[in-house]
C-alpha cells in the first residue's frame, strides 16, 4: 500500500493550477448515457474516480477516448443497463448512472451502495424521486432494479414535482439528468445549489436540455424526446482550491492558485481571513498570503452556499496549530470525524461531543505514522504532516489519489517536502 511520507516545517510558497472538478465530472461523465451522440469534455481530472467511472461506463457499452486532460463519450451503442457491486462500492457516485438509465432505456440495475466511512449515506431520495416519475423500483439482492412500466407512454418517465427532504447533491443530479428525457414537465424542490449541480446543468442544457434554476433550490426541467452531442469544459475544482489555500494558512507562506474560481469559494475564504490571512482574487486566480499563526476559526457545514462538509476536516487541521480554541460542527454526514483519533496521534488536542469538535490550538504538532481513513480527511492529515514538526507517515493514500490530482508533485513545487512510498 502506498504512503506518503511528509517533513514538516517548510513554507508553501509559488503557484499551483487547480485541476476540473471531481464532482462535476463523475456526474457529467453519466450524462453521456443520455445520447447516442458524443460528449467531448475538457479540464478532465486524473483521478483514480473518474478512471473508475469511465470504466463503468465503457463495461455498459459507451465508448471512451481519452486525450491528456479531456475525454470523449459516445453512448450510441449502450447494452448493459447495470452497475455491479464492485463498481459502486469503490465509488458511491455510480449511483449517477442510475437516472440516465431509466430515463433513456426505460430500465436500469445498479447495486445499493451501502455504508461508507463517513456514515451510512442512503440513497432513498433517488429512489423515491423516480419512482415519483413513474418507475417500479424493487430492491433485491443487493440491487436496485428500476423499470418504466410497458404501459407508460413511449416507456418514458413522466414529469411531476419532486421536493426533497434534505438537500441531496447526487440526489439532485440524478433526478435532474433523468427529467431531462422525461415526458412533460419536472419541478425539483429544495434542491441542492451545488456549483457541480450548475455545471451538470450547463452541459445538459448544451446536450438539449430545457432547464431552469440550476443553482437555486427550485430547478424547472422540461422533458425533451432526446439529447444530442455537446462539448463541455469542467469547473475548477473548488474543494481542491480550498485544501491548497488551508494548507497555506496552516503552513505559511504566499500561493496563487491559477484556473480557480472565487465566486464558489465564498464562505471558505471569509473563514481563511478570519484566521488572518491576506487574500486577493483576481480573475482566475486566487492569492493567498499568511505571515503569522493562524487564529482558530469555528465553522459548521451546511449545504451551498454555507460552509462545506467536504472543507470541514483540512479547516480541522489548521485549528490544531492555531491560537486559540474553535468549535466545528458538522451537520451533513454522522461520522465525519474519523480524522481525530489521527490528529491526536500527532499531538492535538480535539474534544468530541456528539457532531461537535472543540480544538484547543497548540503550538507544535509532532509527525507520527497516521492513517487516512477517506477522502477529505486524507487531505486533512496531509495539511497535519506539513505543519508538524519532524516525519509524518501518512499511510492508506489511495483515498487521496481518488480525489486529488497529483497532490504531492503540486505540493512539492509549492516548496513542501513530500514524497510517495511505494
Ligand atoms: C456529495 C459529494 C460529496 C459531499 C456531499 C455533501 C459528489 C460525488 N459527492 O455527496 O463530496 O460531501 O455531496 O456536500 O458530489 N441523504 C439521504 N438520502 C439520500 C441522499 C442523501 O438521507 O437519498 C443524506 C446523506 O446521508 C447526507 C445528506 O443527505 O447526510 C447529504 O448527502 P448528499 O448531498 O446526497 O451527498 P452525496 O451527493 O452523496
Amino acid at each position: 500500500m502506498q504512503k506518503l511520507a511528509i517533513q514538516g516545517g517548510n513554507r508553501l510558497n509559488g503557484e499551483v493550477r487547480i485541476s476540473g472538478a471531481k464532482n462535476a465530472a463523475l456526474p457529467i461523465m453519466c450524462a453521456g448515457l443520455l445520447t447516442a451522440g458524443e460528449l467531448h469534455l475538457d479540464n478532465m481530472p486524473d483521478l483514480h474516480d473518474v478512471a473508475t467511472m469511465r470504466k463503468l461506463l465503457v463495461q455498459m457499452g459507451v465508448t471512451a477516448a481519452v486525450e491528456s486532460g479531456a475525454l470523449t463519450l459516445c453512448g450510441a451503442k449502450v447494452d448493459k443497463l447495470e452497475a455491479p457491486y464492485d463498481m459502486v462500492k469503490t465509488m458511491r457516485a455510480a449511483i449517477l448512472v442510475l437516472g440516465p438509465l431509466v430515463a433513456r432505456f426505460g430500465e436500469a440495475r445498479v447495486s445499493l451502495p451501502g455504508g461508507c466511512a463517513i456514515g451510512s449515506r442512503p440513497v432513498d431520495l433517488h429512489i423515491k424521486g423516480l419512482q415519483a416519475m413513474g418507475a417500479e423500483i424493487r430492491i433485491e439482492h443487493g440491487y436496485i432494479h428500476a423499470q418504466v412500466p410497458q404501459g407508460m407512454r413511449a416507456k418514458r418517465l413522466q414529469g411531476t414535482r419532486i421536493f426533497f427532504d434534505l438537500v441531496s447533491v447526487t440526489g439532485t443530479e440524478n433526478l435532474m439528468m433523468a427529467a431531462a428525457l422525461a415526458d412533460g414537465v419536472t419541478v425539483l424542490e429544495n434542491a441542492a445549489r451545488e456549483p457541480e449541480v450548475v455545471d451538470l446543468a450547463h452541459c445538459l442544457i448544451a446536450m438539449g436540455a430545457k432547464i431552469e434554476g440550476a443553482g437555486s433550490d427550485t430547478i424547472s426541467i422540461t422533458g425533451v424526446e432526446k439529447l444530442h452531442g455537446a462539448s463541455h469544459r469542467i469547473m475548477p475544482d473548488r474543494i481542491e482550491s480550498g485544501t491548497f489555500l488551508v494548507a497555506a494558512a496552516a503552513a505559511g507562506g504566499d500561493i496563487t492558485l491559477s484556473d480557480a474560481r472565487a465566486d464558489i469559494l465564498e464562505n471558505v475564504l471569509e473563514k481563511l481571513q478570519e484566521a488572518g490571512a491576506t487574500i486577493k482574487t483576481a480573475g482566475n486566480t486566487i492569492n493567498l498570503k499568511m505571515n503569522k499563526r493562524p487564529k482558530a476559526v469555528n465553522v459548521r457545514t451546511s449545504p451551498y452556499p454555507a460552509f462545506p462538509t467536504d472543507m470541514q476536516a483540512q479547516f480541522m487541521a489548521m485549528n490544531t496549530i492555531a491560537e486559540g480554541s474553535a468549535m466545528v460542527v458538522e451537520t451533513i454526514f454522522e461520522n465525519r470525524f474519523m480524522h481525530v483519533q489521527e490528529l491526536r496521534r500527532l499531538g492535538a488536542q480535539i474534544d468530541v461531543e456528539g457532531n461537535t469538535a472543540v480544538i484547543k490550538g497548540c503550538t507544535q504538532l509532532e509527525g507520527a505514522t497516521i492513517m487516512a481513513t477517506d477522502l477529505r480527511a486524507s487531505a486533512c492529515l496531509v495539511i497535519a504532516g506539513l505543519v508538524a514538526q519532524g516525519e509524518t507517515i501518512v499511510d492508506r493514500i489511495y483515498h487521496l489519489d481518488r480525489g486529488y490530482e497529483h497532490i504531492e508533485a503540486k505540493l512539492s513545487a509549492l516548496g513542501a517536502q513530500i514524497r510517495r512510498m511505494k
